[in-house]
Order: structure tokens, then sequence, then C-alpha cells
């Protein structure tokens, strides 16, 4: 223990000691009191010290802290039953979420099954799916017309009227639950919409709810942030500030113009996003996804992304929902440098992370046919601790960003700019002989950076092979959907599909043609779900039945999998560039041929990282396998190896 250390735990344990009378009559009576009590003395350390850090120097830092406290027991007060039932459980049993048994599906309520009536009819899809998981994107109220897919929220304790209530939502919770399906929202918590009463408020003149936001009387502040800040819409939004003329100020907006960066200097701000986070937490929500979590905290000649206070915030609200309502866990979405996202993932902050470094890799080893980048990316930035888990996906509703490390690239003689140039063209179709159907994403001019918008399906040759018609080309666009969804069903962590992707949908391109949404090409990868499509997905000779029946299969074989269970993953050198390699908690071991040729792994090499057993079975084709010096991976081929039993 450090000095400091030493005098925040003590002031940790007097301040303590001093709001245990205040806090106490607010908190139900008995046993149930007394387990938030007893989360309050294991907690309240970390809650104290984040809390100090990010706001000691207001003059009345211990009335905040006081009302945030006060805000927590009154939120676990009107905690359910049923869910005060669920946070003992989950305490239990901490690690449940690293089962083999995971399975993640995202989806937007209306695109999917028109609203919340709409999801819960649908549960038998997501159990013939093995869904353990529900990603129900933006359902909150928004503003008509642009709003970002819902990711601008106008309210967090209402849903958007078209979809629902939130007492709709609650029961939806429950249901999903009773058929083993944890819920997962978004915390949209970086800004609010332009209609969020707090907006309203501040555009009405009430300068207690400017103070919730970054407003500026004129550029001067702007400018001087702006120098190292990074556009993040720079064709839809460009700079980092928008100018409104009803409140004749600057406001900050990282996104688009009617998303307003909330101001967390202000402790009121964390306080109520607090208290929002809470409620949440109490409608049934068990993993909240930290939207755009990396851009909470701004310091100028920073970028402002992922700083230090982002931590203390993460780690601050995390105790608090240990204290308050501890079966809820975060998932973080940082989008950004490896080193960047692995910084979230930990058990004081996030339990779950999305794995965007291995999504776009998947794509990039996709494209060239050579595993070394994502290979040596794993082997540097796969790692975790052992209480949490990636979630691992292919195809999101955002666009996919060229995040990998520039030095790891640099050090296998690849230069990160060239290349990510490289993976645009390829992934618009401007390279010759691509494979792939995709739209740019925000080209920004004076950096020359870009992403690319397109569904999984698109992206992978299934759109250009149907327009040929092409078998064997077509047999190459499933082959490809399955080799990534692969990787993600069995690299350790929990998987996401993004639902459309397991019936091969392609791009849509009537966004075009819709004024709220024709700026934005991700919109080409959200079309509605085709339930008429989906239908064909049982017969086995139609390119919706041919991916869904394959990774239906592979679903069920990685739930009878213990070896697939979160855990170890060791990446190893297969000795081909074309095929990737990995060994699962030492008993299985994949291979994926990223190429549209045969490819050959010795034994030799196979050796090296696993102990070769005498009989080996392949789980994927469900056939024992047997090979001299090398084993032969078809085109595209992935096999799970293991000891036959
Ligand atoms: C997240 C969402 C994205 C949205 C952004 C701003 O990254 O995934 O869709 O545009 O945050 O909320
Ligand atoms: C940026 C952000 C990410 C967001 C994406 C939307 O990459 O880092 O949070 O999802 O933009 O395009």
């Amino acid at each position: 223990m450090t000095p400091q250390d030493d005098w925040f735990a003590r002031e940790a344990y007097l301040t303590l000691r001093r709001l245990l009378p205040r806090l106490s009559p607010l908190l139900p009576p008995g046993e149930e009191g007394a387990r938030f009590l007893g989360r309050l003395e294991q907690h309240f350390a970390t809650v104290f010290r984040c809390l100090y850090l990010l706001y000691n120097n207001h003059y009345d830092f211990f009335y905040h802290l006081e009302m945030i406290l006060t805000a927590a027991a009154r939120l676990y007060a009107a905690r359910p039953a049923a869910l005060k039932a669920l946070d003992q459980q989950r305490e239990a049993n901490p690690l449940w979420f690293q089962s083999q048994s995971m399975m993640g599906g995202v989806c937007y309520v209306d695109l999917f099954a028109g609203n919340l009536q709409g999801i819960r009819a649908k549960i038998p899809y997501f159990q013939e799916l093995g869904l353990t998981y529900l990603h129900l994107m933006p359902l909150f109220k928004s503003p008509a017309g642009e709003n970002d897919g819902g990711y601008a929220v106008s309210s967090y304790r209402d849903v958007e009227p078209k979809l629902g209530t939130m007492a709709e939502l609650a029961g939806l919770a429950d249901e999903l639950r009773a058929h083993g399906i944890s819920l997962v929202l978004d915390f949209v918590f970086n800004h609010t919409s332009d209609e969020h009463e707090w907006a309203k408020r501040a555009l009405a003149g009430e300068e207690e709810y400017q103070n919730y936001y970054y407003m500026f009387d004129d550029r001067t502040l702007p400018d001087q942030y702006e120098r190292t800040l990074r556009e993040i819409f720079p064709e839809q939004s460009p700079g980092s500030f928008t100018y409104r003329d009803d409140l004749q100020k600057w406001v900050w907006t990282t996104f688009r113009s009617f998303q307003w960066d909330l101001n967390y200097r202000n402790p009121q701000v964390f306080n109520a996003m607090l208290q929002e986070m809470l409620f949440l937490a109490n409608q049934g929500v068990e993993f909240l996804r930290l939207d755009a979590v990396a851009f909470i905290w701004k310091e100028v000649g920073t970028p402002c992304e992922s700083l230090p206070q982002v931590h203390d915030i993460i780690q601050a609200f995390n105790a608090l929902t240990r204290i308050a309502a501890p079966a809820m866990l975060f998932k973080s979405e940082a989008i950004v440098h490896p080193d960047q996202v692995n910084s979230y993932v930990n058990p004081q902050e996030c339990a779950l992370s999305y794995n965007p470094t291995m999504m776009a890799l998947m794509w990039e080893a996709l494209a060239t046919r050579e595993v070394k980048l994502l290979y040596h990316s794993m082997r540097q930035h796969f790692a975790l601790l052992p209480e949490c888990a990636w979630v691992n996906y292919v195809r999101s509703h955002d666009d996919i960003g060229w995040t990998f490390a520039d030095e790891v690239a640099a050090g296998l003689g690849i230069n990160g700019f060239d290349h990510r140039q490289f993976l645009n063209q390829f992934y618009t179709g401007r390279f010759k002989g691509s494979f792939a159907t995709g739209q740019p994403f925000n080209y920004n001019p004076v950096t020359r950076d870009m992403r690319i918008s397109g569904t999984c399906a698109s992206l992978a040759g299934l759109e250009q092979a149907l327009e040929t018609g092409d078998a064997l080309l077509i047999d190459h666009a499933v082959s490809r959907i399955v080799l990534i969804y692969s990787i993600a069903l069995s690299a350790g962590g929990v998987p996401l599909i993004y639902l459309g992707d397991e019936i091969a949908t392609c791009n849509d391109y009537s966004y075009e043609h819709n004024p709220a949404q024709a700026n934005d090409s991700r919109w080409v990868h959200r079309p509605p779900f085709d339930w008429a499509r989906a239908e064909r997905r049982r017969d086995a000779s139609t390119i919706e039945g041919r991916v869904f029946q394959t990774l239906a299969r592979l679903i069920q074989v990685r739930k009878s999998t213990p070896a697939l269970a979160n855990g170890r993953t060791t990446f190893f050198d297969t000795g081909s560039e074309q095929v990737l390699g990995y060994v699962r908690n030492g008993a299985l071991l994949a291979l994926c041929n990223f190429s549209e040729r045969e490819q050959r792994v010795s034994r030799e090499a196979l050796r090296a990282a696993w102990p070769i057993p005498a009989q080996i079975v392949d789980l994927v084709s469900g056939q024992k396998v047997s090979f001299g010096f090398a084993l032969t991976l078809q085109p595209y081929q992935v096999v799970w190896l293991k000891a036959a039993s």
C-alpha cells in the first residue's frame, strides 16, 4: 500500500461511517437491506476513490457523494424481488457467462419483428438458434427522422412509442429469462439527443441543464480542442461541435449534430446517468452495452479518447452496480486501438467487450488470404483476465474500421496506412478480383481514412457470386461466412450473430431513397429481417438453408463441447501462411484455411502446439480424421479436432 492508498482507505472508511446512518433508512428492512450494506462495505472504497479523483475539486464533493449513494440506495429499494434473487444467483456463480452454452444475437426491434410484442413472438426462433443473450438495439424514445439508428436517446425511461412501453420491455426481459435468454441493452451514455428533457431545458436557457453538456459562447475552446480530435462522422457532421442558433452557443457533438455529449465533469451528470442506468438494471437488463465508452471525458490537447478519467467513471459505475444491481454486467463498445480496447476489459470495469480487432482482422485475412496479421495480433491482444470474456462477432450494425495496431503490422513489414487503403479498395469492390460488395463509410479527404459498410454475406462474396450464378463462387462465399463465424463460435468468449447473417442476408440499397438514411451507408447492412427468406432455412438445398443449418449445427457442437468454454486460447504457428490455428483449453485444436486453395499443415506444426491424440475426430464434419505427415485442408475448410472418445 502506498501512503496515498492508505489515505484513501482511511478516508473511505470514515466517510462510510458518516454516511451509513443516512442511507440505512432508505433501504428495505432485514436481509434485503443487509445485503446492500454488505456490498456497500465491499465496494465503497472504489466508489470513493474514483469519485474523489473525478470530483474533489468541487467544494461540495461530499454532498454529491451522498446524493450518489442515496440514489443507489433508492434504486436498490425499488429493484424487483425476482431481480434481487437473480443478483444472489449471479453472485454465487459470477463466471456463469463464460460457459460454452452462451450464444448471442443482436437486432433492431422494428427491423426484426416490428415491435416488442413481435420480439416476444420470435422467442421460438431465438431458441432454434440456441441464443442465450439477446441485444436489442436502441429502442428508446428518439427524434423522428434522423436519430442515428436510435443512438440519439430522448429518454432512457421511455420506449419509443411505436415499439411498445417500458412495462412491456420489463415483461419481455422476464419472458426471455424464463427461456434462458439474457436481455442486453445499450447504455448510450456519452450523449443524449437534442430532444432529451435536459437538452430542452438547456435550450430554454436553464443554466443548470446547460451544464449537463459542453457549451461554448465562441470558437476559442472548440478550436483548441479540435486540434487534437478525430472526426467520427466527417461526412454527416464535420468537426466535433455544432453551432445552435437557438442557444447562440457551440455544443460538443462528437457524433451527429443532434447527439449532444454529456459533461461528466459535472457530478450531477454522473448522478443523473447512474439513476438512468440503475433504472434500466431494474427492468431486467443483464448486460449493459456501454456505447462509445472511449469518448466520455475531454481534456484540451488530447484526443479525448480513453483518458484515465474514463476508467474512473466506469469503475465508479461498476462498483455502484455491484452494490445496487449486481446481476448486471457491463460490455464495452470501444472500437479503437487494441491496447485501448483491452484497457476496459477487467473485473473493475467491463466483464465483456466487443472484439473489434479480431473482427476486422478476419476480414483482412479473407482479403489477403494470409493470416499473419491476424495471428500476430491475436498473440498479442487476445488474452484477457480470467474473469472477463470477448464478445466475438463478424458484423454489427456499424461499419468495419481497420483498427489494427500499426506497430504489429510494421513488425510484419506491413505499412498500416497503405494496407488500410488496400482493404478499403478491396471491400468496396474497387480492387480487381475482389469478391466483396461493400460501400464506403465516412471518407475523410484529409486523412484519407474510411470505413466499410456491407452485410456479412455481401462482403463475403455472395452478392457477386449470385449475380454470376457460378456454383463454385457461391460455395466459396458460403464457406467464407461459415469460416469467420466458426472462429467467433470457437475462439473463446461469447459469440454474437448479427441476426440476418444466419440466412445470408445481402446488402439492401433501398436506404438510398430514404431521406433520413441516404447519407449513412451503414443502412445498407441494416435491412428489415426477411421472414419469407428465413422460411427457406429449412431447405438445405437453398443458400439460406446451407448457411443456417451449418451455423445452427456448429452452435450445437459448441454447446456440447466444454473445451469451447471461455478459458485459454493459444494461437500457434501452423507453418502455412493461409491457415490460422489455435488450441482451446489444451483440448481442442482449430484450423481455418483462409484461401480458396487446398493447404497442408504438417504433423510437426500440430505436434508443437498440441499432444496429438491417437484417435481424432473433427467436430465440424463429425468425421474421424487420420493423416500422415500433413493434414490437408480443403478451400476455406475449418476443422475442430479433438480426441475421439
Ligand atoms: C456507437 C454505435 C453507433 C453510433 C455511435 C454513437 O458506436 O454503435 O451506431 O453511431 O455509438 O452513439
Ligand atoms: C467510431 C467509434 C465507434 C462507433 C463508430 C461508428 O469508430 O469509435 O464507437 O461505433 O465510429 O461508426
